[in-house]
């Protein structure tokens, strides 16, 4: 048994990683800001885990609360979560992203430093890769993001590999993420996005729950299967999966690893449509709209080294995506009031 630090624990992703890590025997705190999230979210935790993570509202920003919490709390590693995430978002306010995300974390790495612990789990993106030499991205393509919210994050990593590369002792893994979608299987923690919807599995729910009227599938004419996006989606309880799966490996090894988690297959906008009209049992009424900009037609994740360096794959496939994003969306729209 560890004891964890979780940064952003309350959010999407954090609140499964937390429920997994609970699962596994650790003893876990969580540290968010709640700029994006409620706490209301470790209630419902504790009912799925039996116990309730610590807690407190920190901003990473705020070095001074950083050091209170490291000389109050001791820790074996950070898992960390806390970032903006929304690209339009950064595009528009690019010093915020990169005040939150780049000297956040620059904040949270000296404190840790100073408080001697020097293993991290850090979430970065599959948006960190440039023009890709195929669908199928490996870790050792170019980077070259495109926004500011992806370089944000290709930052964090270099910032990374330049402290493991100063002091032998660090243990960083750098997680690329996919697309993350789904929900706890128990229906109660899932994606409360805040605002616009962008991204197609939170907007499908809500077209399948009847709140927006229907899903536009940006392009139908990419040289794709069926000419729509084709993207890799990951179950969120499978992505906090290797969360785990990457600190046991880091308990093997100082340095750097820098990983895809993704299912290592993508499927097309109208698959997901079919699988979601079949998980909620009706039809989610679609039209074909033009081309978002910025969309690639089609990528996917080389999940390999993730499986020889951290023996994980992905488990959980589309039908365990959309039927547990289906069961969280109707619990939220039964508890509307508890997530307001
Ligand atoms: P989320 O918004 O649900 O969770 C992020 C959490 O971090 C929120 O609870 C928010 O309140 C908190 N936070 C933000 N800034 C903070 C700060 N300065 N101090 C303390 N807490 C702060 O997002 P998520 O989807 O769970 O994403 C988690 C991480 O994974 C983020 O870093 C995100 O960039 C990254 N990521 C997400 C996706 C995705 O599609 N969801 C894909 C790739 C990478
Ligand atoms: C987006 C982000 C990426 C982030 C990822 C998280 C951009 C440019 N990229 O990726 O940084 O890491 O979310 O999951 O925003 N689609 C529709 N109709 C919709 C919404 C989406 O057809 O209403 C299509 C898109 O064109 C795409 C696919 O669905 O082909 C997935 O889109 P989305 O969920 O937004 O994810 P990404 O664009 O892959």
């Amino acid at each position: 048994m560890r004891r964890i630090l979780v940064t952003g624990g309350t959010g999407y992703i954090g609140s499964h990683a937390v429920v997994e890590l609970m699962a596994a025997g650790h003893d876990v705190f969580v540290a968010d800001n709640l700029c994006n999230s409620k706490l209301s979210v470790l209630d419902r935790v504790a009912r799925i885990s039996g116990r309730r993570p610590e807690f407190a509202q920190i901003d990473i920003r705020d070095r001074g609360a950083l050091r209170k919490l490291f000389a109050a709390q001791s820790f074996d590693a950070v898992i960390h979560f806390a970032g903006l995430k929304a690209v339009g978002e950064s595009v528009a306010k690019p010093l915020l992203y990169f005040d939150n995300n780049v000297s956040g974390s620059v904040a949270l790495f000296e404190c840790m430093q100073e408080a001697g612990i020097k293993t991290v789990v850090f979430s970065s993106s599959a948006t960190v890769y440039g023009e890709p030499p195929s669908v199928q991205f490996r870790e050792d393509f170019p980077t070259a993001p495109v926004n500011p919210y992806g370089r944000s994050k290709l930052m964090v990593e270099d910032v990374l590999r330049d402290v493991a590369k100063g002091d032998s002792e660090w243990r960083v893994a750098l997680l690329r993420y996919f697309n993350p979608v789904g929900a706890h299987p128990s229906g109660l923690i899932g994606e409360d996005p805040n605002g616009v919807l962008n991204n197609l599995m939170p907007y499908m729910a809500q077209v399948a729950s009847g709140k927006l009227k229907e899903l536009s599938v940006f392009g139908n004419d990419y040289p794709t299967i069926d000419g729509t996006g084709v993207r890799d989606y990951i179950h969120v309880v499978d992505l906090a999966r290797g969360h785990l799966a990457a600190l046991s490996a880091l308990g093997k090894q100082t340095g750097v690893l820098t990983v895809n988690l993704g299912a290592g297959r993508g499927y097309s906008v109208l698959e997901m449509v079919n699988a979601f009209s079949e998980a909620c049992g009706k039809p989610v009424p679609y039209r074909i709209a033009g081309r978002r900009p910025g969309d690639l037609a089609e990528y996917f994740a080389d999940p390999s080294l993730a499986h020889q360096l951290l023996g994980w794959r992905t488990q959980l496939g589309i039908d365990a995506m959309c039927g547990d994003t289906w069961r969280w969306q109707q619990w939220a729209a039964a508890n509307a009031a508890e997530l307001a």
